[in-house]
């Protein structure tokens, strides 16, 4: 069975909120011939497709990189099941499914949870953005966040290839919102990929960030581009398969597990890579003649990132800049020396450059807990919205003085942690989480971002790729 799924619903969309953005191309008129049915195979089951463990067969490589994903985390992350389970505590459950309908969306499309506090005792399959929920929901309206995607529940895995091979044990075709090249995939993405609170507050902004982009706008790369990069190869393994352009399923950023989980060490090594290369930096080095303080600017640029760095969880996320000057071989001035296992916010450094959002509640307090949030401080490093911008436009720039002389040399890079450890402390405080958690959160490097300065030129900028 083949089908073409998506046109008819999405049209009226691009009438109204989404032409308006410029960014939708309309939906390539393609062909809407039918395959005759030709030798059925056996089909799966709905309840067989809905298990990731059923695609393994055939679709190994897609298997082993989601198993390793976040997405396959979403439903076990301690760190999402302590905070929903402090969340339903502390709002008497007033937010029912606002959680889990991102982190196990399937369970609650089944009507299994209405509080995302029962998944230890679900089908693990339906934990979890899964194979069958990415590849059977479309995009319908109902809000730019929040996941209002609704799943078909018709057992037809949709994807790019209007041609899936006639033994395909299970329904296939094509649907836009899972072609990569087509903008529509992208609302599938930022469906989940961006948040507002019960209190209205827009938490994570991913998808709007990178909608009002030049990425999206003039180079049309929508999130796949970055995030699913192609490579030759078989689709699945089975009788008269194509050699096709396959897409990577790992979906690396910034975070990972930290919990015993598949797929680790090629998880971080793709997740290092990512981020290797994702910005760049410019370090000045000079005398301020009026004062006579040594004056050290650092300006950091988004390179290949299609939104802001860093993006969604941008409360949790502490990116940072290290930096030391060294003057007759000794450190004459540092900023940004956090050792492992202390909080970034603990380290009593008022010069540091640090890039994440500060959450505020309903009293102005700063607070962890983003369900209470009201109010959002951002220093993120922004997106270009136009090719032609300024580079200011996709820059955070910072000055740090200190008494002179000139010192010798300046070091600096950028480190980013997922999560930070005060988080943790917090929720290990109310009993919601296993205090070795904190243990196991990495802090990871930008390779580019290492830069030194030796004096000659006034500036030192990053190479051109990560080393
Ligand atoms: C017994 C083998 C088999 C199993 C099991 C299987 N598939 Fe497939 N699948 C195929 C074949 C064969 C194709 C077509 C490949 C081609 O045309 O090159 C395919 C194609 C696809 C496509 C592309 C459809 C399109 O038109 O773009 C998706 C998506 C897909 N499968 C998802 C899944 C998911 C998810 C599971 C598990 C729930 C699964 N498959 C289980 C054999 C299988
Ligand atoms: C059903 C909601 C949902 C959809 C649809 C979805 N995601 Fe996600 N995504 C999530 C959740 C939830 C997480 C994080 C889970 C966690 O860390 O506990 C995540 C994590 C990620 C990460 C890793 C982030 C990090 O910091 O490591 C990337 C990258 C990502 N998604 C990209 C995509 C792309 C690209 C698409 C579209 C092809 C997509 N997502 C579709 C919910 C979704
Ligand atoms: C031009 C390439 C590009 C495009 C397009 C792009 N991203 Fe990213 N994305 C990156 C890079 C590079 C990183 C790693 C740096 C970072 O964390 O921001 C990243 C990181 C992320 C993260 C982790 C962010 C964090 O700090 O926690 C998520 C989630 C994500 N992307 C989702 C998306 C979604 C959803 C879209 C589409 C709406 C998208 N991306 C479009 C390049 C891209
Ligand atoms: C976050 C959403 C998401 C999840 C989860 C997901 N996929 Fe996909 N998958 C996609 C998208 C998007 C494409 C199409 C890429 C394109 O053609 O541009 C795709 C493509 C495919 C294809 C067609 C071949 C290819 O690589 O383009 C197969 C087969 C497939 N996925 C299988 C799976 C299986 C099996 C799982 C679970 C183990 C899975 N997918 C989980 C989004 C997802
Ligand atoms: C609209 C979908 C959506 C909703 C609602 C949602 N999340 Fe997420 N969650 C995501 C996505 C997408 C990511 C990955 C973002 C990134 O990597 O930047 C994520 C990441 C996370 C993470 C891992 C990264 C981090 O911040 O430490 C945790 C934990 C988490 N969410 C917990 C929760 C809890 C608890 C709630 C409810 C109070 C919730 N989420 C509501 C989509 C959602």
């Amino acid at each position: 069975m083949t089908v073409r799924s998506g046109e008819r619903t999405w049209r009226p969309s691009l009438t109204t909120t989404l032409a308006s953005a410029g960014v939708l191309a309309v939906a390539a008129a393609c062909s809407t011939t039918e395959r005759p049915e030709e030798a059925s195979p056996v089909m799966l089951t709905r309840e067989e497709l809905m298990d990731p463990q059923t695609c393994a067969g055939c679709h190994p490589d897609h298997v082993r990189e989601w198993s390793g994903s976040m997405h396959a985390y979403a439903g076990v992350d301690p760190v999402f099941l302590a905070l929903n389970k402090r969340m339903q505590r502390e709002t008497n459950g007033a937010n029912g499914t606002f959680c889990v309908n991102c982190h196990a969306p399937l369970a609650v499309r089944q009507g299994l949870t209405t509080d995302g506090l029962n998944l230890d005792r679900l089908d693990p399959k339906l934990l979890g953005v899964t194979c069958y929920f990415c590849h059977n929901s479309e995009f319908h309206g109902g809000g730019l966040h929040n996941n209002p995607l609704v799943t078909l529940d018709d057992g037809v895995m949709r994807g790019g290839f209007h041609d899936p091979v006639p033994s395909t044990p299970h329904g296939a075709g094509y649907s836009m919102f899972t072609d990569h090249v087509h903008d529509a995939s992208a609302f599938m993405c930022g469906a989940c990929h961006d948040i507002v609170n019960p209190v209205g507050a827009h938490i994570e902004r991913t998808f709007v960030e990178w909608r009002q982009s030049h990425v999206a706008l003039e180079k049309r790369q929508n999130c796949g581009f970055c995030h699913m990069p192609a490579r030759t190869g078989l689709a699945a393994q089975g009788k008269g398969v194509l050699v096709r352009q396959v897409h990577d399923h790992s979906m690396p950023g910034v975070d990972l597990a930290v919990t015993p989980f598949p797929e680790m060490e090629s998880q971080r090594a793709s997740v290092q890579k990512i981020l290797d290369d994702s910005l760049s930096s410019r370090l000045c080095v000079t005398t301020d003649p009026a004062t006579g303080l040594v004056r050290v600017e650092v300006t950091l640029l988004n390179e290949t990132v299609g939104h802001a760095f860093p993006s969604g969880s941008a409360q949790d996320r502490r990116a940072w800049v290290e930096l030391e000057a060294y003057r007759g071989g000794a450190v004459a001035f540092e900023s940004g020396h956090i050792p492992e296992g202390r909080a970034v916010a603990e380290a009593g450094d008022p010069a540091m450059l640090l890039l994440r959002d500060r959450h505020f509640d309903a009293e102005d307090h700063e607070t962890h807990l983003f369900w209470k949030t009201a109010r959002i401080e951002s220093t993120q490093v922004p997106v270009n919205r136009s090719s032609r911008e300024p580079e200011s436009s996709r820059a955070r720039s910072h000055v740090y003085t200190f008494p002179g002389p000139l010192p010798e040399r300046v070091s600096m890079r950028v480190k980013i942690r997922p999560i930070d450890v005060d988080l943790i402390a917090e929720l290990v405080s109310s009993g919601d989480i296993d205090p070795a958690v904190a243990a196991r959160i990495p802090t990871l490097t930008l390779a580019r971002t290492e830069v030194s300065w030796t004096g000659g030129d006034p500036c030192a900028v990053s190479p051109t790729k990560s080393p």
